[in-house]
């Protein structure tokens, strides 16, 4: 790949570049992306428009430069979340239309809780998950799950790292949170209540593959005073049908 004359890679660019956007960052000017990704802006100015001629970025009419939606088909197209979210959504749906409170998929991605999917009711309460959108692990219900069945390394790197406080009620000490995670697998699922906000509960479930192994937390998002049992029961249903649908498709 060649380089420019400061020996960055036109890869490394090319990431920095779709790196700038984020969940609540989707319009930005050249300039903007330039400065974002550490590029002159000649560069930022050329790349942006290679970009935008093959559709991967689009501009609006105010000049304001999005992800364009070749990027989204492109990335949508073979990815291994599309079957997982084509095989959970049924599921979720009843879970959402049962509970009428947020419902959500998430896998581990980069020792974080990736959101693929997130249903919810127009009357249900707040919920800071966004699809496509990350949590930190320790600090949500569906990245307590996914944390909890990672491999080994994962999870000593996730506990080795300084917990960040998101609330007086976010488990921030290594010792508790390892008896947490216990917890979590003995009991076969995860609650956080007031974990990422105070004023709401997560519950999440895991769900496996064939083989038994965890590639992903169903969970949902309740008012804090919410009865969780009810909501606990519609989840470990849907994720033993989502897992019956993944064995049989596999
Ligand atoms: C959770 O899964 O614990 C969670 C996620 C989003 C919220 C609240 C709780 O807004």
């Amino acid at each position: 790949m060649a380089n420019s004359p400061s020996g960055d890679s036109v890869t490394g660019r090319l990431i920095r570049v779709l790196e700038t956007f984020t969940p609540t960052r989707t319009v930005q000017t050249a300039a903007e992306i330039g400065r974002r990704a550490d590029l002159p802006p000649s560069s930022a100015h050329r790349i942006v428009g290679e970009l935008v001629a093959a559709g991967l970025l689009e501009r609006d009419e105010t000049n304001g430069v999005r992800v364009g939606m070749r990027l989204w088909e492109l990335a949508t197209r073979s990815s291994r979340a599309l079957r997982l979210r084509q095989v959970a959504l049924p599921p979720m749906e009843r879970v959402q239309a049962r509970i009428r409170e947020h419902t959500q998929l998430a896998i581990l991605e980069q020792d974080e809780a990736l959101f693929l999917e997130r249903l919810s009711a127009p009357h249900s309460g707040s919920n800071v998950t966004r699809i496509a959108g990350r949590l930190p692990l320790h600090a949500c219900s569906s990245g307590l799950v996914l944390l909890a069945h990672a491999d080994r390394e994962t999870r000593d790197r996730a506990l080795a790292r300084p917990l960040q406080r998101l609330t007086i009620s976010t488990i921030v000490d290594t010792a508790v949170l390892h008896r947490k995670l216990d917890q979590i697998r003995l009991a076969g699922y995860a609650d956080a209540p007031g974990y990422i906000e105070e004023i709401s509960t997560g519950l999440a479930v895991p769900i496996r593959d064939m083989t038994g192994e965890v590639i992903a937390a169903l969970s949902v998002v309740l008012p804090r005073e919410a009865a969780t049992e009810p909501a606990l029961a519609e989840l470990f249903t849907a994720a033993r049908e989502i897992d019956r649908a993944l064995a049989e498709r596999a």
